[in-house]
């Protein structure tokens, strides 16, 4: 599976089967993840078998089932693109894990934040988590709004890496799927902008990574 197969593939996945990520799957991501850090200087982690981060009363209302993996999206609450640099580089990770066979869930509501198992240094806050695992199916499309609302370009106007960025574009995870953003063409350039609302940040960059990721062309934020 290569990166644009796996974001058409990729829907959140909230009930898991009660199996351990596999050994060669947990180092790849482990590695991608010293990446990512070492890209982005955020202190993401991976955390395995802690059957508390989702047992609360809101997981469960939420429908989370066996979900006792996740990716800790931590960093410095100096940065002042901390939401952005999770949602992008959070993207980059959740993508790796569908190639790898895993499904994942991105989640900012509904688990226990006061039992999340990450490490945070001084002046660290977790961002957000995803969810990964073996999922007991593959997820659903999510509707998503008319190409008109999200972005300027007409579809027949579209140059082929931009129609490539879109598509990649509408088929990424948002809260709530409010699906909140903007894309503009500027030269060989996207630029995106976001609406004003509590996760609008980490939406932007988890479709700024899908539209770069599918285009090859950068996204950048107004
Ligand atoms: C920043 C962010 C936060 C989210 N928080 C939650 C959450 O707290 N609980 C949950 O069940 N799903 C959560 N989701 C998943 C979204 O509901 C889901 O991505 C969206 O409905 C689109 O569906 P899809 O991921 O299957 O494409 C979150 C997604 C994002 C991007």
């Amino acid at each position: 599976m290569n990166i644009r197969e796996a974001i058409k593939a990729r829907h959140s996945v909230r009930q898991f089967k009660d199996m351990p990520v596999g050994e060669a799957e947990a180092a790849r991501l482990r590695e991608i993840i010293e990446e990512c850090n070492a890209e982005s200087g955020l202190n993401i982690q991976l955390i395995e078998n802690d059957p508390d981060c989702f047992n609360t009363m809101l997981a469960h209302y939420g429908k989370f089932r066996n979900a006792v993996n996740y990716i800790a999206l931590v960093g410095s609450k100096s940065l002042d693109d901390l939401d952005e640099r999770a949602g992008y580089y959070g993207q980059r990770i959740a993508l790796e894990a569908q190639m790898l066979g895993l499904n994942t869930c991105w989640v900012a509501g509904t688990y226990g934040k006061g039992k999340c198992k990450a490490d945070t240094a001084a002046g660290e806050k977790i961002v957000c988590v995803i969810a990964v695992g073996y999922g007991e199916t593959e997820g659903v499309p999510h509707k998503s709004k008319p190409l008109a609302k999200l972005c300027a370009v007409k579809k027949d106007d579209m140059p082929v890496w931009f129609k490539n960025g879109m598509l990649a574009a509408t088929l990424a995870p948002t809260a709530l799927n409010q699906q909140r953003f903007f894309i503009d063409i500027d030269g060989e350039e996207a630029v995106i902008t976001a609406q004003r609302f509590p996760l609008a940040k980490i939406d932007l960059g988890i479709v700024r990574y899908n539209f770069e990721a599918a285009s090859g062309h950068k996204c950048r934020a107004k």
